[in-house]
């Protein structure tokens, strides 16, 4: 595949058509690494936010683990996060998605960059159910994050899609 095409149309109808070529993307290659990468460049190409990327659980450097930032587009960015911390954090401890229409009324959120004004992170479990990234997408807009996309976006990291 040399491009994503989708076609102008409502964020569902957008979705519907993206999904299912990130799934022809990811499909002949097993390399986890690429297939993030791929996912956030599709992912950019087609919504043009502001930031989206991967932080991944790894070891940390004290023990334990955190996440660490891995495959993403736009500004320079934290690299770690530790676990319940900020949005990414909270997701990863509560297992489920988080949409955050102003991240300024959101406690503990990590401001990376100031323009960033709503995010969504979801998290990706492996098959034993256990958090092994996350999805962060952030917006200079408010509210530019509601249940379409938490549903679309789940679908990608459910364990048949992978
Ligand atoms: N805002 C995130 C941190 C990551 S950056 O936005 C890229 C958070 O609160 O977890």
């Amino acid at each position: 595949m040399e491009s994503i095409i989708v076609a102008q149309g409502s964020k569902e109808e957008q979705y519907k058509s993206l999904i299912p070529q990130i799934a022809s993307l990811i499909a002949d290659e097993s390399d986890l690494y690429a297939n993030l990468a791929n996912v956030v460049a599709a992912l950019k190409e087609v919504f043009d936010h502001f930031w989206v990327g991967f932080y991944l659980v790894k070891e940390g450097r004290l023990g334990g683990e955190e996440l660490v930032l891995g495959p993403f587009q736009g500004p320079v960015a934290c690299t770690r996060i530790g676990f319940g911390k900020g949005v990414c954090g909270g997701a990863w401890e509560r297992k489920s998605t988080l949409v955050v229409p102003n991240v300024d009324e959101f406690p503990g959120h990590i401001a990376c960059s100031s323009l960033s004004r709503s995010e969504i992170v979801v998290p990706f479990l492996n098959k034993e159910g256990k958090v092994m990234a996350v999805l962060d997408i952030d917006s200079r807009e408010l509210s530019a994050f509601d249940q379409v996309d938490a549903h679309y976006l789940e679908r990608l990291f459910s364990p048949d899609f992978w």
